[in-house]
């Protein structure tokens, strides 16, 4: 039975103009690649014959299968039903309307099957990515719902997007709770993985037929988020905790870097007698060389080669401690003098945001993926 190399699942709702044309094109696909694969139409009960056109498919095509549901409408639960019923380990998820290129799809197949990721997604927003036709409309909620994600996974430049492929294990022993347009989202937060590739598309707005995208399906995002994040506190092997808990680890070796800090400033000044001022630049240098330290060692310590390129790292992360400091007392001088605040005040909002930039830029960069 587990003879696919993959199996490809298209959402349908009404989608008469675009799903035979769409079949079609996926199965030269396969044949010009080679590959034996699948196609899993999951339909909801459309009212406007693609339901008979994937069924006339059936009779001449022995790979194109076709789930009709009845019940709990909805893109997602349609994909998450796909999932169940895949009969291969690898599964591509496509749009039915040609706005996803499909020929891309033996690329995924090759970063999962070959490279071995666990995820691949076809990201708009990577470098060579791009979005056509949209109104601003759209592209400014893709943008928003893309940057509320990226706090949930950082790496990803597109957590939202619906081409994507998976291997099946991903989400074989995992509860999703499907609900909206984002799928991908909840497969992020809630399935089993460790390494993710994307790779660039350019993204056409449908020709034929109409967006199904209706305003509920904001409210119903953001619900999503909340839970994944809910759901990251009490299992702990998720991306996200894990995300959550550099943050937390990057949190405490800076209060650790006040400690050293403070140590060198007193020392330097009580007994090697030295003025202050002069001693804080020492201070502060020492605790940005500890800081480095510890985070290299400890916050940032998985998955790379601990003595590689380490200089690099510390030349960046003595760069964005500099314009951290510079940023801390930018803030610090404006809310006190335009803003009228108590210094103190101001400074520890200065110190709020500075460490919001030391973290991303550090974690994005500093320690991000390597390439
Ligand atoms: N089974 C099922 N049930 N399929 C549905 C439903 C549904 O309730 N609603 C939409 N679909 C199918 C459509 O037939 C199409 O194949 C695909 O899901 C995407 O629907 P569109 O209505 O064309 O979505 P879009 O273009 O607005 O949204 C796209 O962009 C999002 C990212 O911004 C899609 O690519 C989404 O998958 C993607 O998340
Ligand atoms: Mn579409």
């Amino acid at each position: 039975m587990n003879s696919y190399d993959l199996t490809v699942i298209i959402p349908t709702f009404n989608e008469m103009e675009n799903i035979e044309k769409l079949i079609w094109t996926i199965i030269s696909v396969f044949q010009q690649n080679s590959l034996h694969g699948e196609i899993l139409v999951v339909d909801d009960m459309s009212t406007d014959g693609t339901i008979q056109i994937v069924q006339k498919f059936q009779k001449k095509q022995p790979d194109v299968h076709l789930i009709i549901r009845e019940e709990d409408h909805g893109l997602s639960q349609s994909v998450v039903e796909g999932f169940k019923k895949a009969q291969s380990d690898i599964i591509q998820v496509v749009d039915a309307d040609f706005s996803h290129p499909v020929d891309l799809i033996p690329v995924f197949y090759h970063k999962i099957h070959d490279e071995g990721y666990d995820i691949c997604i076809g990201s708009r927003y990577t470098r060579g990515g791009e979005i056509q036709n949209w109104p601003l409309k759209r592209k400014l909620i893709s943008r928003g719902a893309t940057i509320i994600g990226r706090f949930l996974f950082p790496e990803i430049t597109d957590p939202v997007s619906g081409f994507f492929a998976i291997k099946k294990e991903v989400v074989q022993n995992c509860t999703l709770k499907p609900r909206g347009y984002k799928i991908l989202m909840e497969v992020l937060g809630k399935g089993q993985w460790e390494s993710v590739a994307e790779i660039p598309f350019t993204f056409k707005d449908r020709e034929l037929g109409e967006s199904k995208l209706v305003a509920s399906t904001i409210t119903d995002y953001l619900g999503q988020c909340w839970d994944i994040g809910v759901h990251a506190l009490t299992n702990h092997n998720t991306v996200v905790w894990k995300e959550w808990t550099k943050f937390l680890k990057f949190g405490l070796v800076g209060l650790s870097g006040i400690g050293v800090n403070t140590g060198i400033l007193y020392l330097l000044t009580e007994y090697a007698g030295w003025y202050y001022l002069i001693s804080s630049v020492f201070a502060i240098e020492g605790s940005i060389i500890t800081n480095f330290l510890l985070n290299d060692a400890w916050t940032f310590s998985q998955g790379r080669n601990k003595h590689s390129e380490k200089w690099k790292r510390f030349f960046s992360f003595q760069i964005v401690s500099m314009v951290g400091v510079g940023i801390n007392m930018s803030i610090l001088f404006l809310l006190t003098e335009v803003g009228n605040l108590w210094y103190i005040v101001s400074n520890f909002i200065g110190i709020f945001v500075a460490f919001l930039w030391n973290y991303w830029i550090n974690r994005t960069v500093t320690w991000g993926k390597q390439r």
